[in-house]
């Protein structure tokens, strides 16, 4: 039976402080999955800032290809070094390496060499000032494009990105070998799933794309 949701549903309650302000409980009732990528880019001082992003998506326009980083908080690196340098990469990783990307939220600080310290591999990117992840299957060089807040005085912002450049293993485009999908593929994001009706929260994980058709 389909049920209503106007508002915070009663037993929706916050994990931790803020929680609910941070995110919204739409977020946690809806909790659509989005593919789950690390954003490279380089800090003013020259040093390597990776940034694990969800909640975006990409499109095909007119023959160019758009990345939409939904959600980019204004308060770190990632914005300050994108507007800076006007160049990225996105790196999708696999869930063997993911601990490895988890610890750049622990490597974050200004003068740290993000990518190398937490024991992953910096390489040139081939059309962008920025580093990218030779680990992961998949690097996408994007240019910037613009950016828009999603209403006046939020947190966080949309960024619109034109890729440049591809780099992807071959093992992963050939659908017959590693291929893009299952458990050795595309990491997706699912952001803590709650019952609107008990309050019953899963914990934060991540999945893969199962083909059905
Ligand atoms: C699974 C996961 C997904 C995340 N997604 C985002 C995101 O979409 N946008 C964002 O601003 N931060 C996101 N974060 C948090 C940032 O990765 C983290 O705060 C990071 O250290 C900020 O890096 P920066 O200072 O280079 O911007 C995510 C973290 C995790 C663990």
């Amino acid at each position: 039976m389909k049920k209503e949701f106007g508002s915070t549903p009663p037993h929706i309650k916050e994990e931790w402080p803020g929680e609910l302000t941070a995110f919204s409980w739409q977020d946690f009732v809806a909790a659509i999955p989005t593919a789950l990528f690390l954003v490279s880019t380089y800090k003013d001082n020259g040093k390597e800032n990776a940034c694990l992003q969800a909640w975006s998506t990409f499109v095909g326009d007119g023959g160019e290809f758009i990345c939409i980083l939904g959600s980019v908080s204004k308060r770190g690196h990632l914005y300050k070094s994108l507007l800076q340098t006007k160049e990225c990469v996105l790196n999708f990783p696999t869930a063997d390496i993911y601990q490895k990307c988890e610890l750049t939220i622990t490597h974050n600080g200004y003068d740290d060499d993000e990518i190398t310290k937490s024991g992953l591999t910096a390489e040139k990117a081939i059309s962008v000032n920025a580093p990218r992840i030779k680990e992961c299957f998949l690097n996408i060089e994007c240019e910037f494009l613009w950016e828009k807040e999603h209403y006046e005085g939020c947190r966080d912002v949309v960024i619109a990105l034109k890729a440049k450049h591809l780099s992807m293993d071959s093992d992963y485009f050939d659908e017959h070998k590693k291929g893009r999908y299952g458990k050795t593929g595309f990491m997706f994001n699912i952001h803590s799933p709650r019952n609107p009706e008990t309050g019953e929260i899963s914990e934060t994980c991540f999945g893969a794309i199962e083909k059905y058709r």
